[in-house]
Order: structure tokens, then sequence, then C-alpha cells
């Protein structure tokens, strides 16, 4: 007798006469369908810090399994508590709880798993695939996906370390008023928090055609310092001053308190995204994130949605994205990537068109964008890969850099829609 998992198969589809003509649903470009397997295997991601992206790329060459090898960086900034971004010692949320998202798609089998929400369980990135593997759903949340990861044997553990907690005291303790609430940015009611500083003009064309068009850098606006005037830098060197005397009265080491102090004045939205094809073209991609630091309890940001925060389409690449995750779930940045790839466009062309959907989402308003972060990490199945940004420097002033490896190990420079660094958000 034929289960109900037989008869919604595309055996059981054919076997009724359903005919399914292949790309039927797609209008992919004659370029695309006749791109090669890359001659050697490629990976994109963060950098992470540790040696998990050459392990990984080892794995690949040695014939591991694409999603294996993508869910081993995962796992190593899962495991790591210094990653304040990730699982394990990732930063909690407004109560001081740590709640992890993560999702992942398999090309060969085309198979998609997510969690979102997910207590006392560090590893969401193997809990995602192991949805799929052991059900017929696609995305399980809270309780009930903690209770699936026990289920299917993973352990549960307090996910805060002191680290982290002592992180969020500092932030309890220092800038209570500075959270999530209040309303969102496309809300009438919302405020401009920094109205004293006007903000540039964009120059560049938010309804043009292909990014090859684009000028990624607005001349009009000219590069927007993060501390634009030696008042806005004294402010926030005296703000620095205050919590780095706080979180001494916490007890947080001295070696730990600037990033403590950073994470207070730019909360952390860290996550990893990791994208690779082999040389067979076989392709994967996963994300993995403790999400915003101090959302609001069970916010999901992008990092569980599939489309969004990950996205892998077996016959053209895969992509993913750190940042501001509210952003990208409504441009669906991962999948409009892979669909513009579908179309023709290069993985930079793609991903730098995507950015600008964010972009014009707010109509061009440097007021709002300013507050915005996003970053893409792309690869098509012959091997071609970008690293775009929303911006050329991180909060922190730092350039935006990448990870790859296509048989060597570099950290590459993103592209960039525009020149400067975003403000903090929330303000204080
Ligand atoms: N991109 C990670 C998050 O928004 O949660």
């Amino acid at each position: 007798m034929a289960t109900r998992r037989d008869f919604l198969s595309l055996g059981a589809m054919t076997a009724a006469g359903i005919a399914i003509a292949p790309n039927a649903s797609a209008q992919t470009a004659e370029s695309v369908k006749q791109l090669k397997p890359p001659a050697k295997p490629v990976i994109v991601t963060r950098v992470t810090g540790d040696n998990t992206i050459q392990e990984a790329y080892k794995m690949l060459l040695d014939g591991a399994d694409t999603l294996d090898a993508v869910h081993h960086v995962c796992l190593g900034r899962e495991n790591d508590p210094k990653d304040h971004s990730v699982g394990l010692g990732g930063l909690p949320n407004e109560e001081g709880v740590v709640e992890l998202d993560s999702c992942c798609m398999h090309g060969p089998s085309r198979s998609a798993g997510s969690v979102g929400g997910v207590q006392n369980i560090r590893n969401v990135c193997q809990v995602a695939r192991k949805v799929y593997e052991h059900t017929s759903h696609v995305m399980l949340v809270g309780k009930g996906a903690e209770r699936f990861a026990v289920a299917v044997g993973f352990p549960t553990e307090n996910l805060l370390t002191e680290d982290a907690r002592k992180i969020w005291m500092l932030w309890k303790e220092s800038n209570s008023q500075m959270d999530w609430w209040g309303p969102g940015m496309t809300s009438p009611q919302w405020k401009d928090p920094y109205a004293d500083r006007p903000a540039p003009k964009p120059t560049i064309d938010l309804h043009g055609g292909p990014s090859s068009q684009l000028r990624p850098v607005s001349p009009g606006s000219g590069p927007i310092p993060h501390h634009p005037t030696a008042e806005w830098a004294e402010t926030i060197r005296a703000r620095a001053v205050t919590l780095s005397r706080m979180a001494a009265d916490l007890d947080i080491p001295a070696a730990n308190r600037q990033f403590a102090v950073e994470q207070i004045l730019w909360p952390s939205t860290g996550t990893i995204h990791v994208s690779a094809v082999n040389a067979k073209g076989e392709i994967s991609g996963a994300t993995t994130t403790s999400g915003l630091a101090w959302k609001l309890p069970g916010r999901l940001g992008d990092s569980p949605i599939l489309g969004a925060g990950c996205y892998t389409d077996q016959d053209v690449g895969s992509a993913g994205a750190t940042g501001s995750g509210e952003e990208n779930i409504k441009v669906a940045g991962a999948h409009t990537i892979v669909e513009l790839m579908r179309q023709g466009l290069s993985p930079h062309d793609a991903g730098m068109e995507t950015l600008r959907r964010i972009v014009r989402n707010h109509n061009g308003d440097m007021t709002k964008i300013r507050l915005l972060d996003m970053q893409y990490y792309i690869v098509r199945k012959d091997g071609a890969y970008a690293g775009v940004s929303l911006w050329n420097t991180s909060a922190t002033g730092k350039p935006r850099v990448f990870a790859v490896h296509d048989g060597t190990y570099r950290v590459e420079k993103h592209a960039y829609l525009l020149e400067g660094t975003p403000l903090d958000w929330p303000p204080f």
C-alpha cells in the first residue's frame, strides 16, 4: 500500500500521468543552463577566525556532501562561546534568554529545513537539517522545535554564558530605554533619532536597470562617516568611558570590556551564512544566528526564513545574508539573488540589485537607510561568487570583508552600494 509520502512523490505523480516539464516554472537564461561545475569547490562565507573554512574545503575535496561541509563551518561558530552572534554564547533577547535561528538547503536533494526561536540547544544548524530528514515538515519554532531537537538526540544546556550574561547586564543597567520597542521605520509615527544630523540625499538610480548601471558610491551624498562631527565623537567617547566603568563594576574582564561596550553601542547582528559548490556542481547553503541582541522574545529575523536568510537552487546557485533581518525578509533577499542569477545576472549584479531593492523600499530616504546594514554571500553553480554589502564599512568603521576558498583561502572586500557606515540603531 502506498504511504502518504509515496503518494506525494514525483514518481506517484508521473505514474498518475501528470507530465512535469523540466524548468516549467522558471525562466532560466540560456547562459545559466550552459554553466559547467567549477574545476574546484568554492566556499563563500563570513570570516570566522578559525580553521573550519579550510577544513570544510578539505572535506569537499575528499568527497564530502556539500551540506556537511557548510555545516562544519556553522558548527565552529555555534560551538565557540566567544562568538556572541551565534549558538553557545550568543547575546540574548531583552529578557536574558538566548534564542537561536537557522535554516539550510541541500541542492542535490532539493531539501530544506528551518528552526526558529530555539532555546537551550546550541547546534541549531543541524536541528534544521533533522527537520526534513525526520519529518514531513520544513520549519519548526519555539518549544516545539526544542522538543523535536531533544527527541532526535540533541543535548540541552543553558546557552547564556557568563560573558554574554554580563554584557546583557551592562545593556540592562545602561540602556534600558535603548531597545527595539516603538514604531518601526515604515510607521507614520516613526521619528528620526538623528533629526539633528541631516541625512545626505542619495544619487543612486533606484529604479534603473541591471546593476552594471549603478553608481555604487553616491557622489552627492559622499561618504557618511560614523562620527561626522567632533561633538558626536566626543559623545560616543564619553558614553564609552561610562560604559567601560560600568563593565568593570560588573566584573567584565579588562580584555573583554571594549567588545562589551561595542555590543551596547552597536548591538550585534552577527550571524553566519555559508554557501558552497563542489566540483560536481552540487550546491548547499546554511545560515545560523542568535539574532539581534536584546530582541523581543519570539522575534524571528531572516536567518530561519528560507528565501531570505538562505536560498539554494541546484540549477542556479546559493545565497545568504547577514545584517538587518527585517529588511532582508521584505525583499526575500537570498531568493531574489538566486532568481536574478537564474535570469542571467552575475552574482555581483544580482546582489547589488537586491541591495538596491532595500534602498528602494525606503524610497531612498537616507534618514532610514543609514540605520540599516546588510551583507550577501553568493555563489553560482559554476563557482562564480560575490560578497556584497549595503555599506563599505561596519558601524565600528572597519572595511566590510568576506571569506572565500576556491583552492586558495582569502579574505576579500565586499562590493558595496553606498560608501560610508551605518549609524547605531537603536540609538541612545
Ligand atoms: N540577520 C540576522 C537577524 O536579523 O537576526
